[in-house]
C-alpha cells in the first residue's frame, strides 16, 4: 500500500509503528538488535530510551560540538583552496566526506584523510550495506523460493558485507576497550559504559547495531539534504541572494578565516526556514516504511491485511497541494509566516505535512544532530563564497538516484568566490 497525502499518512503513521522484516536489513542488523529494522518492542523502546538519555541529549550533542566545527572549518578551508585557483569544488563530494568525518567523530573519536585506505573501504562496505538494505529478496516473499537468493548470489554479498562490517566494529570495540579516556567521550566509549551497568540488557551485538545505524541512517542523508539545500538555492538565485545578505549581516564582518560557530546559528532564522523548505521539497530519506501488524484494518475504505507493507511516500506528502500553497515552488518564506518562526524545534508543528524525519513514534532520533551539522555546514558555504557555475557546465537539474537516500544524480559542481572578496 502506497501513501501519497499528508492527511493519509499522519493516519498511517500514528497507528503503526512496525517496520516489515528485509532480509538485508535483519541480518545487518543483528536480527533487529539496533534501533532502526527492530521491531516494535520492549527492545527498541529501551533502545530509544537509552539513546534519548545517553547518546542524543542536548548535553550530548553539546558535547559532540568541536567535532562539527572542525570539520565544517576543514570543509571551508579546502574550498578557499578552490577559489583560490577559480575552479569548481565537487559539493556532493565535500558534503558526504563531512557528515561522515562527523559520524566516525561523534561515534567513535575518529577522523580521516578523504584518500585514507581504511576510509575508502568504510565508505565503500557503507555503500554496499545501503544497497543490500533496499535489495529485493524473494525469501521474504515466499520462503520456498530462498534458493532464488542464493542462486542470485545475494545471500553471498549479505554474508560478505556482514562479516566484513562486524570485523569493522569489533576492531574499534576493542581499541576502545584497551584504552583509557576519561575526557571527550565518543559513542561507543558511552555504550561500553552503559553495557557495564547493564550487562543482562546490552549485549555487543545492541552497540553493532547501533553503530550501523550511525553509519547507514547518519552520513549521507545530512549530506544529501545540504547538497538539495544548495540546489534549491542554485536555481532561486534571488532567495540565495536574500539568504546570504541575512547570514552576512546577522554574523557581522568577521575576521580573514573565521568562521561562523554554533551559537550563533541562533540569530539565523531564515536560514533556519531555507533548511526547512530544502528539507520539504528534497526528504533525503523520502521512503517510509511500515506495516500491519494487528489484523485487518480499514484505512479509507480500504481493507489492509495483516502483514500488509505500508510504503508511506514522503517526497509527495511535502507537496501536497490540500497543505501547500505552490507546493512545487522554493518558498522559504512559508515558514516565517503564520505560527513557524524557522526553529527547528518547529519542526513538529509541521510532522505530518512534511516527513523528512519520518514521523509517529519511529521518527528519526538523530533529527537533532543531523540540524546542527546542516545549519552549521550551509551557514559558513553561504556566509564565506558566492557561488557560480561552471562556464562549461550544464544547467543545474534536480534528478535523483534511487536507494534509501535520496542523492542528487549529478554531483554538484560550483566554483566558490570568497567573501569578502578580498580575502
Ligand atoms: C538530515 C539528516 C537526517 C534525516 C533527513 C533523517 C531521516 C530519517 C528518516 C526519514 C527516518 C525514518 C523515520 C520513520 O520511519 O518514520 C529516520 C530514522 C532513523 N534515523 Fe535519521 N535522519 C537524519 C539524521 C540522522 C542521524 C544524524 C542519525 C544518528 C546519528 C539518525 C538515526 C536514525 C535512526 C536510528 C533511525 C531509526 C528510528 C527507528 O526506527 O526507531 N538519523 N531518519
Amino acid at each position: 500500500m502506497v501513501v501519497s497525502s499528508a492527511r493519509l499518512a499522519k493516519q498511517v503513521l500514528k497507528r503503526h509503528d512496525n517496520r516489515p522484516p528485509v532480509l538485508g536489513q535483519q541480518k545487518l542488523s543483528y536480527n533487529g538488535a539496533d534501533i532502526a529494522f527492530s521491531p516494535y518492542d520492549s527492545h527498541w523502546k529501551e533502545m530509544r530510551r537509552l539513546c534519548a538519555v545517553h547518546l542524543f541529549s542536548p548535553k550530548q550533542l553539546l558535547s559532540f560540538r568541536p567535532i562539527r566545527e572542525a570539520q565544517v572549518g576543514r570543509m571551508i578551508s579546502k574550498l578557499r583552496s578552490h577559489a583560490v585557483n577559480h575552479e569548481a569544488a565537487n559539493l556532493s563530494d565535500m558534503a558526504m566526506s563531512l557528515a561522515s568525518n562527523i559520524i566516525c567523530g561523534v561515534a567513535f573519536g575518529k577522523t580521516y584523510d578523504d584518500h585514507e585506505y581504511e576510509k575508502k573501504k568504510l565508505d565503500k562496505l557503507v555503500l554496499e550495506a545501503q544497497a543490500l538494505m533496499v535489495s529485493f529478496y524473494f525469501s521474504d516473499q515466499l520462503k520456498v523460493f530462498s534458493w532464488l537468493d542464493k542462486l542470485s548470489g545475494l545471500l553471498n554479498r549479505v554474508d560478505n558485507n556482514f562479516k566484513e562490517l562486524d570485523s569493522f566494529y569489533q576492531n574499534l570495540i576493542d581499541d576502545h576497550l584497551t584504552r583509557n579516556n576519561n575526557s571527550n567521550k565518543d559513542i561507543i566509549d558511552l555504550m561500553i559504559e552503559l553495557k557495564r551497568e547493564k550487562p543482562d540488557e546490552i549485549t555487543w551485538e545492541h552497540v553493532k547495531g547501533l553503530l550501523m545505524n550511525l553509519f547507514v541512517a547518519g552520513t549521507d542523508t545530512v549530506a544529501a539534504a545540504v547538497v538539495w539545500t544548495m540546489t534549491g538555492l542554485m536555481l532561486r538565485p534571488d532567495v540565495m541572494r536574500k539568504t546570504q545578505e541575512h547570514v552576512r549581516e546577522a554574523v557581522g564582518l568577521k575576521k580573514e578565516g573565521a568562521m561562523i560557530e554554533e551559537e550563533e546559528l541562533t540569530k539565523l532564522t531564515y536560514l533556519k526556514a531555507v533548511v526547512m523548505e530544502g528539507l520539504r521539497l528534497y526528504p533525503p530519506a523520502p521512503l517510509l516504511y511500515r506495516t500491519e501488524q494487528q489484523g485487518v484494518e480499514e484505512i479509507e475504505g480500504w481493507e489492509v491485511e495483516k502483514g500488509t507493507k505500508i510504503i508511506i511516500n514522503g517526497w509527495a506528502v511535502g507537496r501536497d497541494p490540500e497543505v501547500w500553497k505552490d507546493p512545487e515552488e522554493f518558498v522559504p518564506q512559508r515558514f516565517l509566516n503564520g505560527n513557524g518562526n524557522g526553529n527547528e524545534s518547529d519542526h513538529r508543528e509541521w510532522e505530518f505535512k512534511m516527513l523528512p524525519f519520518g514521523g509517529g513514534r519511529r521518527g528519526c532520533p538523530g533529527m537533532g544532530l543531523g540540524m546542527l551539522a546542516i545549519h552549521l555546514a550551509l551557514a559558513n558555504l553561504l556566509y564565506s563564497f558566492d557561488w557560480v557555475l561552471p562556464s562549461s557546465a550544464p544547467p543545474i537539474d534536480t534528478h535523483a538516484l534511487p536507494g534509501l537516500t535520496m542523492h542528487k544524480k549529478n554531483p554538484l559542481l560550483l566554483i566558490p568566490i570568497p567573501y569578502p572578496s578580498s580575502t
